[in-house]
């Protein structure tokens, strides 16, 4: 199977399960309806297709890491619905539709957001398809990396930047934040969930870290010189708020050269895995030269 064809058959078993995952809940006004609206609304998947690699990497049996990478999803899902609200970035697109806000409103919007971050921790907590131990171990790693100390506590730091200059180290301690720590997660549960090695989760952590900054440099490239309507979501978000980016403070070119570089550190941490790497090395080739 080529990388290609292998990810997207994660990124197809991710799919299904988050389609079924809110199915038979008894209606509580347009809440499920939120929910399914932005979490169904396609997206690239990227943090569910990294566990259930990182998964089969280490030896597991990707199926079974399924709710771990439904859950970062949820939570990954709640950030933008979050994320887009008039009182941080203000933003009308998302996943190529009107922002959650703009169809159910910001009390329903904020209560969704409430419900699929609420939702990710019981889906891992019910989980019959690993051990007891695993599942609490990857309860742990993903709140650690969802609140205050990580995606929160980044957010926190991107809207506190707001207006006025931060330096290179502030910018780049909010986006392993905001960013960098939920995109860790995600593959660190993969390992958990297949049982792999301490050296392994070291060797799994560096390269999403790696990847992560990246990610979010491009992310920042992208709103200044992408399409919306292949992004599916606003460009210009950043200037509009005043926003410190890697790209304000290094211009565009030296950003793309970062992201080639730090692409290259990502693969390079993977070295413990043999040619097992394969997989996670196109996608990290592909995320660094992606235009949505
Ligand atoms: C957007 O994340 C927000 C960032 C953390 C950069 P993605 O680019 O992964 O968004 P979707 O999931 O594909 O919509
Ligand atoms: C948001 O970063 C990261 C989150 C934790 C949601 P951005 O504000 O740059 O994400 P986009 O560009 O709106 O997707
Ligand atoms: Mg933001
Ligand atoms: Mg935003
Ligand atoms: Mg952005």
């Amino acid at each position: 199977m080529t990388s290609q064809e292998q990810l997207n058959a994660h990124r197809a078993l991710a799919e299904g399960w988050l389609g079924r995952c809110l199915r038979n809940r008894e209606p509580r006004g347009d809440l499920y309806d939120a929910m399914e609206y932005s979490l169904l609304a396609g997206g690239k998947r990227i943090r569910p297709v990294l566990t259930l690699e990182c998964c089969r990497m280490c030896g597991g049996e990707p199926e079974t890491a399924l709710p771990l990478a439904g859950a970062v999803e949820m939570i990954h899902t709640y950030s933008l619905i979050h994320d887009d609200l008039p009182c941080m970035d203000d933003d009308d697109l998302r996943r190529g539709r009107p922002t959650n806000h703009k169809v159910y409103g910001e009390a329903t919007a904020v209560l969704a957001g409430d419900a699929l971050l609420t939702a990710a921790f019981e889906v891992i907590l019910d989980a019959g398809s690993l051990p007891p131990e695993r599942l609490l171990t990857a309860a742990a790693v993903l709140a650690r990396a969802a609140g205050g100390w990580g995606m929160v506590g980044g957010q926190v730091l991107d809207m506190a930047g707001e207006g006025h200059a931060l330096s290179l180290s502030e910018v780049e301690e909010l986006q392993r934040m905001k960013t960098g720590a939920l995109i860790t997660a995600a593959a660190e549960m993969g390992c958990v969930a297949a049982g792999g090695a301490q050296e392994q989760r070291a060797a799994v952590r560096r390269y999403a870290e790696k990847l992560g900054l990246a990610f979010q440099i491009q992310d920042d490239i992208l709103d200044v010189v992408g399409n919306a309507a292949a992004l599916g979501k606003s460009v210009g978000s950043d200037a509009r708020s005043e926003k410190t980016t890697f790209v304000t403070l290094k211009g565009v070119e030296t950003c793309r050269k970062l992201v080639r570089r730090l692409t290259e550190e990502a693969k390079e941490a993977l070295a413990v895995f043999g040619c097992e790497k394969e997989h996670l090395c196109w996608l990290a080739d592909s995320l660094a030269s992606r235009e949505t």
